[in-house]
């Protein structure tokens, strides 16, 4: 069964729409393994960025993350990255699918409510990065 990482970034805490989140994987038939509320530092955000630090939103980005609580979940299910992908619509909100999270919620391109995980050598980085093996209990 295929495992992806996903946070409900501090906007999309702020914003009050943890419940209506976790409802759509729910109602997709993605199960949630793990999931706990965290509030990132600068230097956790920049690790978990890694990959995107010669890039110019890097700082922002950044800042923005470890701005508040965020919630980090392991999703599970049978094709569960790319489901979960679809149903967060594309990166920028103005280009996402209706009907998907990022273009019921979003209003910016860097505080787009959520992230996921884009591969499985991805997702497993990002669960690790976050999650011990004892806190994936489903
Ligand atoms: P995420 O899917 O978490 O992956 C990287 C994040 O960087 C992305 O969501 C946005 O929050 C942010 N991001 C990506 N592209 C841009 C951009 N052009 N300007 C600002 N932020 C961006």
């Amino acid at each position: 069964m295929e495992q992806t990482l996903s946070i409900i970034k501090p906007d999309g805490v702020a914003k009050g729409v943890i419940g209506e989140v976790i409802k759509r994987f729910e109602g997709a038939g993605i199960k949630i393994a793990a999931m706990k509320m965290i509030h990132m530092t600068k230097a956790q955000a920049q690790g978990f960025y890694a990959v995107h630090k010669e890039r110019p939103f890097f700082d922002s980005l950044t800042d923005f993350m470890s701005s508040g609580p965020a919630v980090v979940m392991v999703l599970k299910g049978e094709n569960v990255i790319a489901k979960n992908r679809e149903l967060m619509g594309a990166t920028n909100y103005k280009e996402a699918a209706e009907g998907t999270i990022r273009k019921d919620f979003a209003t910016d391109i860097e505080k787009n409510i959520v992230h996921g995980s884009d591969a499985p050598e991805t997702a497993e980085f990002e669960i690790n990065y976050f999650f011990n093996s004892f806190e994936i209990a489903g």
